[in-house]
């Protein structure tokens, strides 16, 4: 039988310029989108598809997510004593327990390689996770939950994968497919950020693996890639070679929202806005009458 995967990594250490001045002291996997956390929407998707261990790879200023994962037991007492029982429930469900999350520091940015090679001593000799959370995925079943039950299938890597636009190739890892099977596509190559032109097809990499503990003893070596930066994307390819485990794409079902991008952060703020029975209302209603206000003045 399979390894189950049980261990997820969350490279969290970018510096999150490009909310500035807000991540000058709020860690951006700690904005709001609409009342949660960008990072717990990440905790619930690898919990429901079985993860029972947490390790953050983090970096300097990042002590708020600590926080938020600890228990507030003065917080927690005020609202047992005030009778709010739901936001006493809402509050637990953010805690984790002991053992169950870590911490590793990555003392420097040398790329999302290194980051999950920061992790390496915490994995061992198994297939684990890897969870971007600035990719949001809105769901029916949660992507991860997805991605491993194929897996269950296929062994070897997975990625995540999504059809992007031509022009927008060269911000992602792009796949080269062997053999597209629908869901599921056998990959052949794959390429970070290819430069505008030189992608080998438009099927691009989302922010959800899961990998071979092959892909630790390829990050050793910490060869640099794309941008001087040692790659992920790079550690994965070399599965593809004849010794390696094989490298599969999986075509997700559901919606991904670039929560690194300030537009993708509005977006999914107004999508998961209206997905909320308490909040739709409201937002509809502005919303047409923005739109309505808009086509009135044109
Ligand atoms: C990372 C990966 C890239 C992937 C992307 C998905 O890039 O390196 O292969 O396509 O995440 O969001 P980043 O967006 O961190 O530059």
């Amino acid at each position: 039988m399979r390894k189950k995967v049980t261990k997820a990594i969350f490279p969290v250490a970018g510096m999150g310029t490009r909310f500035l001045p807000a991540t000058k002291s709020v860690p951006k996997e700690i904005m709001t989108l609409v009342d949660r956390p960008l990072v717990q929407y990440a905790i619930d998707e690898a919990r429901a598809a079985g993860i029972k261990e947490f390790i953050f790879v983090t970096s300097r200023g990042k002590g708020a997510l600590e926080d938020y994962f600890d228990h507030a037991p003065q917080l927690e007492q005020e609202l047992r004593k005030k009778g709010k029982d739901q936001l006493l429930e809402t509050l637990k469900n953010t805690n984790m327990d002991s053992g169950e999350i870590a911490y590793i520091r990555q003392h420097k940015a040398l790329g999302l390689g290194h980051a999950v090679w920061c992790a390496r001593r915490l994995v061992h000799n198994e297939p684990f996770a890897v969870m971007l959370p600035d990719d949001v995925i809105a769901a029916e079943k949660p992507c991860l939950q997805q991605m491993v039950e194929a897996y269950e299938e296929t062994g070897g890597s997975m990625v995540a994968a999504m059809e992007v636009p031509a022009e927008k190739t060269s911000s992602y890892g792009i796949l080269d497919v062997k053999e597209d099977m629908g869901s599921m596509v056998s990959v052949g190559d794959m390429v970070e950020k290819p430069p505008v032109g030189e992608a080998p097809s438009n099927l691009a990499v989302i922010g959800r693996y899961i990998l071979s503990p092959n892909i630790f003893r390829h990050l050793n070596r910490l060869k640099t890639g794309a941008g001087g930066e040692i790659q992920l994307t790079d550690a994965i390819a070399e599965e593809l070679k004849p010794e390696g485990d094989g490298v599969y794409g999986y075509r997700f079902r559901g919606q991904r929202f670039d929560c690194g991008s300030k537009a993708g952060f509005l977006q999914a703020t107004v999508a998961f806005g209206l997905a909320r029975d308490d909040l739709r209302g409201d937002l509809e209603n502005y919303l047409q009458e923005i739109m309505a206000a808009k086509k009135a003045a044109e």
